[in-house]
Order: C-alpha cells, then sequence, then structure tokens
C-alpha cells in the first residue's frame, strides 16, 4: 500500500504548493490513493482498467474518468501541484467520480507491483523528451519499459502515446515497430487523435506554439 507521504517530497517534486493544493492534498487524496488490495478487489467491477503515466494537471484522466463511468482509471503523477490540479477538478466536478485512483510518485516503483495482464489501455501523453543524448535512456519509451507495459497490458490491449517533440515521436516510432510485443495500429495517419482524446494542458501550450502533435497506438501482441 502507498503511503500517504507527498509532504516528504522535496524540490522538484513539490514546488510551491498553495493552500487549496495542500488542503486537497490532505484531505481529498487519501480517497483516492492507489491501494494495490483495494484496486485488484473492485477491478473486476469495471469493463475496462487504464492506465495513464504522467497526467500532469489530469485533464485527459478527469475527462476521461467522467466521460466512461464504467472504466476504472489508475493515473500517475510524481509532481505534486500535478495531483492537486486533478483534485481540484474532482473536488468541482459535478459528479462523484469514484473511478480514479491515483498514484502520486514516481511510476518506476509502481510497475512492478502490477499483475500481468492488468490493463486495457494504457495512455502517455506529452512525457518528457529529455532533450539530450546522454539523456535519452530516461524517456519512458525505451526497450526495457516496453517489456514491462506489454506485461501488465492485456493481450490487444492498446498504448497511446502522444508527442510535440519530433525527435521523440521518431524514436518512439522505431522502437515500437522494432518491439517484438507491439504492433502499430493507426487509423490512417499518426495526426488525427482518436476521438476519445482529450486535451491536455500542455497539448494547449504546444498548439499555441506552433508545433504539430503526434499520436502512435499499438495493440499488445505480448
Ligand atoms: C511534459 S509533462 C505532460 C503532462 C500531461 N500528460 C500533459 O499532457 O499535460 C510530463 C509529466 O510526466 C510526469 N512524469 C515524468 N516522469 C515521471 C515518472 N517517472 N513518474 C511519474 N510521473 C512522471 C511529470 O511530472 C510531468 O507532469
Amino acid at each position: 500500500m502507498q503511503e500517504h507521504k507527498f509532504i516528504n517530497f522535496y524540490g522538484r517534486t513539490t514546488g510551491h504548493l498553495s493552500r487549496r493544493a495542500v488542503h486537497l492534498l490532505e484531505n481529498l487524496l487519501p480517497k483516492y490513493l492507489l491501494d494495490m488490495d483495494r484496486f485488484y478487489s473492485i477491478s473486476d467491477n469495471y469493463e475496462k482498467v487504464n492506465l495513464e503515466i504522467g497526467f500532469g494537471s489530469g485533464d485527459f484522466i478527469y475527462n476521461s474518468a467522467v466521460a466512461n463511468p464504467k472504466s476504472l482509471y489508475v493515473g500517475v503523477e510524481v509532481f505534486a501541484n500535478g495531483v492537486a490540479s486533478l483534485l481540484d477538478k474532482i473536488d468541482l466536478s459535478p459528479s462523484s467520480l469514484q473511478n480514479i485512483l491515483i498514484y502520486n510518485s514516481n511510476v518506476y516503483y509502481l510497475l512492478e507491483k502490477f499483475q500481468e495482464n492488468t490493463f486495457d489501455n494504457l495512455y502517455i501523453l506529452f512525457p518528457d523528451p529529455w532533450h539530450k543524448t546522454k539523456h535519452h535512456k530516461r524517456r519512458l519509451i525505451n526497450t526495457d519499459n516496453l517489456a514491462v507495459f506489454s506485461k501488465i497490458l492485456k493481450k490487444n490491449g492498446v498504448l497511446r502515446f502522444v508527442s510535440d517533440h519530433d525527435d521523440y515521436f521518431n524514436w518512439a516510432l522505431e522502437h515500437f515497430a522494432d518491439s517484438p510485443h507491439f504492433e502499430i495500429i493507426n487509423p490512417q495517419n499518426f495526426t488525427t487523435l482518436p476521438a476519445d482524446h482529450f486535451q491536455t494542458k500542455y497539448e494547449r501550450k504546444a498548439i499555441k506554439e506552433g508545433r504539430e502533435i503526434r499520436f502512435i497506438e499499438v495493440r499488445n501482441i505480448k
């Protein structure tokens, strides 16, 4: 079970927290915190079980959870202000959301705790591109991680990657094309985002700054 330890975050992952953010993290986060036992005890009640890594301000996971009440969403975000933004949306929502669980730490502490064949969908939207060549190994899309993603996704489960960064997009395309676990299933092109996509904060910034958004969808062939 994950401890409620946002207060121990320091440096980049916490930053300045408003009083409202602290209030939400202290009072609302415990209700939505991911607990593995609880997660596996309720996940069978849902038609689809989905994971978003690096949800930022939570636009996609929040809107998806509202639109799909029969699906369960696990969201991972290491940045406390991002978690607070998602909690803010949940708190102000007219619908009382039950289908979101939040993990507020580094996803690498979490992935190995999931059983095989857990998720129907995995969303990685505008992940940090790690511009410098010497940092490319930190990219979420890499050979080792694809093997882990394949393991925790069900067979035929779908991973969606979206990016505004040309180099990372091409890197991801190559890694998916080379992977024995995944098959690229983009319907017609890489630019017409799927109908069930919801725009994220980072995406709005990218559009405003004139960058092209592209996505890749892959099917888990195991
Ligand atoms: C460029 S932002 C995009 C945020 C959001 N998906 C959007 O489109 O607005 C990448 C996010 O991934 C989160 N992140 C990066 N590495 C992570 C990790 N190892 N575990 C959890 N979150 C991570 C960052 O804190 C950041 O919020």
